[in-house]
């Protein structure tokens, strides 16, 4: 099914006053997965490339903080937008996410199969996207936006009187939290709307799984985790040795590190995993974070073999808002948020609006790793944390690591990033946060 761009934009009648389009991103990712199963015809994702450029931009900004965010989720809230969009914007976005060698308009249908992909067993609540578009009371819209919007992101469309900034902020935080299973909450306030805005976009992703291979709790010891300016935290260790896929890399020069390794750990089902990669303890990650490319990632998914590991791995909590706006535009995606911005094919008979744009972008994702799992893990009885003797490789993530959550059949990440900074534990409490 193909989408209609029309060439001429003027097809749809102008808009007339300025107006803000509002795009916010609620995401949550989450613990550990059941596995859906999907039809046989498996789409593949084409924006690795584009996910790994925000990475690149998140992490030039971040210092030495943890990095959490959903490469899916972005690519799906531009898609939503890019719906809305015509002329030199259009072209802006199919560009910087790598849909330019795509027929118009097939990204809309490559953005539903892979979220289709993504939670195709909704009962097994795996990974749940979900989209809403909130309109301006008394404004009106391109019907055929809102069709295909519905056709595409399956989004739920509702009216709120934005000049109620309070209440709508509260309406709209509510719905992410539903989505959200509580995880995200307040993502927005009053201050990020006004009488202007006409248009809200949200988007939630909540992802859980267990692993299927499970970490016994009793397994789990308090452990240093070496930072990268050489300060040493306590954080709670799992560990557990079994059956992944691991595998180890080096780009050749000295200046990555040398030899690092990458361990890949699915849920069950097998279908999505995390992967982690790890530099040598004495290695700091800013060393390995630029030699990573979409290329690479393919490698490491390729060439990761299925083996006997032991595995530490710090039980994690990871949470970040992205202010998406400064990050699209450094990846070139910037008029949607100009005066400039064409997003003509929003609006239908509006009698105001003509300088519709994107006024607001954000994105919050959490992720949280434990042992988890169902009861009755399979687990094989290790002893925890006595290096006696090592039988196996060995994946000690006692210090700063990159990870991915990715669909191992079409290559979508749902989440990337690292950590860098897990926090202090309270020795009252087992529980700790590493924001
Ligand atoms: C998405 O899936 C449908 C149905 O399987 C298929 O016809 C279509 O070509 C797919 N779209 C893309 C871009 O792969
Ligand atoms: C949250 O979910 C419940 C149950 O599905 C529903 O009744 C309620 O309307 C939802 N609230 C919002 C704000 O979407």
């Amino acid at each position: 099914m193909e989408i209609q761009v029309p060439k001429h934009p003027s097809r749809y009648p102008s808009l007339l006053e300025p107006s803000y389009v509002m795009l916010i991103l609620g995401v949550l990712p989450l613990l550990l997965l059941r596995l859906p199963c999907w039809a046989a015809d498996i789409p593949e994702d084409i924006t690795a490339e584009f996910s790994v450029r925000l990475y690149h931009q998140l992490q030039s900004t971040g210092g030495e903080d943890n990095i959490i965010f959903s490469p899916l989720s972005v690519a799906v809230a531009l898609g939503m937008v890019e719906l809305g969009a015509r002329g030199a914007t259009l072209n802006e976005i199919r560009q910087a996410v790598g849909y330019s060698h795509l027929r118009a308009g097939d990204e809309f249908s490559l953005l539903r199969n892979l979220t289709q992909a993504m939670s195709a067993d909704e009962t097994q609540n795996v990974v749940k996207l979900a989209n809403s578009l909130f309109l301006q009371t008394g404004v009106h819209f391109n019907p055929d936006f809102l069709k295909l919007m519905k056709k595409y992101f399956r989004a739920e469309i509702e009216t709120v009187d934005f000049s109620e900034s309070a209440a709508v902020a509260e309406h709209i935080n509510a719905w992410v939290e539903n989505h959200t299973e509580s995880k995200i909450r307040d993502l927005l306030s009053a201050d990020d709307f006004s009488s202007v805005t006409r248009l809200t976009l949200v988007n939630a992703i909540y992802f859980r799984g267990s692993w299927k291979n499970q970490f016994r709790p009793e397994n789990t010891r308090t452990f240093s985790f070496s930072k990268d300016d050489g300060s040493e935290v306590q954080t709670l260790m799992m560990y557990q040795q079994g059956d992944f896929y691991y595998g180890e890399f080096s780009d050749g020069s000295t200046e990555a590190g040398g030899v690092y390794q990458v361990l890949e750990m699915p849920y069950e089902g097998e279908d999505m995993s995390m992967m982690i990669v790890l530099p040598r303890q004495e290695v700091p990650l800013a060393a390995l974070e630029p030699i990573i490319k979409a290329q690479l990632l393919e490698e490491w998914a390729n060439n990761v073999k299925r083996q006997k590991v032991e595995v530490y791995l710090p039980r994690f909590k990871v949470e970040q808002r992205i202010d998406l706006r400064e990050t699209l535009q450094e990846l070139g995606i910037k008029n949607i948020f100009t005066k400039d911005a064409d997003l003509s094919a929003m609006a239908g008979e509006m009698a105001d609006g003509k300088d519709l744009f994107v006024g607001k972008a954000v994105q919050k994702a959490y992720l949280e790793v434990t042992e988890e799992g169902a009861e009755g893990a399979a687990g094989s009885g290790m002893i925890a944390l006595t290096r006696t003797l090592v039988l196996y490789p060995q994946v000690m993530a006692d210090h700063p690591f990159f990870f991915l959550i990715r669909n191992r059949k079409t290559g979508s990440i749902l989440f990337m990033g690292r950590v860098m900074n897990p926090e202090v534990i309270d020795s009252n409490d087992h529980d700790f946060d590493a924001v």
